[in-house]
């Protein structure tokens, strides 16, 4: 897939923002880097609580960053864990939260794997969520007389 952004960095990006994991249930670090349509990079980790539901993946930490400093547009995201053989993919829960800003968006899951040269691999996500509810679908709505 053709990428009009620095690939590499962006990932880079992801695996550092591991280093701020507050992880101390799942001993799972993931971190994410969100670059938005003016080049920006919000990045994220996964910050998880004694009650369990109410920790949040490193994709919205890093989305509810950017949007809270009034980003809308994304063009890509990166995410990265500590697996080394299977690649880090979002959850059902941040697919849909990421398709609300634009489901056009390339999202880049990655792996630490040594003995392989495929360490990430490139989607976007309308692809890695079809047929998605979005907030146009709002606008279509019809309530029955
Ligand atoms: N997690 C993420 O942050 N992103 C993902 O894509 C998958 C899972 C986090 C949630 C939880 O803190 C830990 O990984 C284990 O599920």
């Amino acid at each position: 897939m053709d990428t009009e952004f620095d690939v590499e960095e962006l990932i880079k990006k992801s695996h550092e923002s591991k280093q701020y994991s507050h992880s101390p249930y799942s001993k799972f670090r993931v971190g994410a880097a969100l670059l938005d349509a003016q080049g920006r990079i919000w990045t994220g980790c996964n910050v998880e609580n004694c009650a369990y539901p109410a920790g949040i993946c490193a994709e919205r930490t890093a989305y509810c960053k950017a949007v809270s400093e009034g980003a809308r547009q994304f063009k890509a995201i990166a995410i990265s864990s500590d697996m080394e053989l299977d690649f880090i993919y979002p959850c059902g829960i941040c697919r849909q939260f990421m398709a609300e800003f634009g489901t056009d968006i390339t999202v880049i899951v990655t792996r630490s794997a040594k003995s392989s040269n495929e360490t990430y691999r490139i989607f976007k996500l309308k692809d890695l969520l079809p047929n998605a509810f979005v907030p146009d679908h709002l606008d279509k709505r019809r309530i029955p007389n």
